[in-house]
C-alpha cells in the first residue's frame, strides 16, 4: 500500500522566519506561501530533491496545528506523508485493520491538489501520518 514518503511536515510559529532559513541560510529552494484556508494553515514546500519538507503555520481560527504549536512553541515534527496509488482503498484496507481515520474518514484535498487523508497517531507510534493519492 504504502508507497514513496511525499514529505515531511514540520509546524513553524513564524513562516516567513523558516523560509528565510531554509531559502537563506541552508540555500534550498523554497515555494511560494499557499493558504489553505479549509487545512487551517498556510504552507511552502522546501525541495530537497529525494523528498520535499513543508513548512507550515496556523491559518484563522481552530487551526488543526495550534495545540502542537502550544506545545511545541518552538515549532517541530508534525506529520510525515507518504504516497498511495489509490486513497479509498488505502483508508478501507486501514479502517479493515482497526486503524483510525481523522474527521469524517473522506479525502480532502491538499496542498498539491490530490486527496489526502490524515491517520491517528496513537496507532502509528505518535506519528500522524497523511496519505496523498499519487
Ligand atoms: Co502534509
Amino acid at each position: 500500500m504504502l508507497g514513496r514518503l511525499n514529505h515531511v511536515a514540520l509546524a513553524v510559529p513564524d513562516l516567513a522566519a523558516a523560509v528565510a532559513a531554509y531559502r537563506n541560510t541552508l540555500g534550498a529552494e523554497v515555494t511560494e506561501p499557499q493558504a489553505l484556508p479549509e487545512h487551517g494553515v498556510t504552507v511552502v514546500f522546501v525541495n530537497v530533491g529525494n523528498t520535499k519538507i513543508e513548512l507550515l503555520e496556523p491559518l484563522g481560527e481552530g487551526s488543526p496545528i495550534a495545540a502542537f504549536l502550544d506545545k511545541n512553541p518552538a515549532g517541530g515534527m508534525h506529520h510525515l506523508c507518504y504516497e498511495v496509488a489509490d486513497i479509498l482503498a488505502a483508508r478501507d484496507q486501514l479502517k479493515a485493520s482497526g486503524a483510525r481515520v481523522l474527521g469524517d474518514g473522506n479525502p480532502k484535498t491538499g496542498a498539491h491538489g490530490k486527496p489526502v487523508l490524515f491517520l491517528h497517531p496513537k496507532d502509528f507510534f505518535g506519528t500522524l501520518i497523511e496519505l496523498e493519492q499519487s
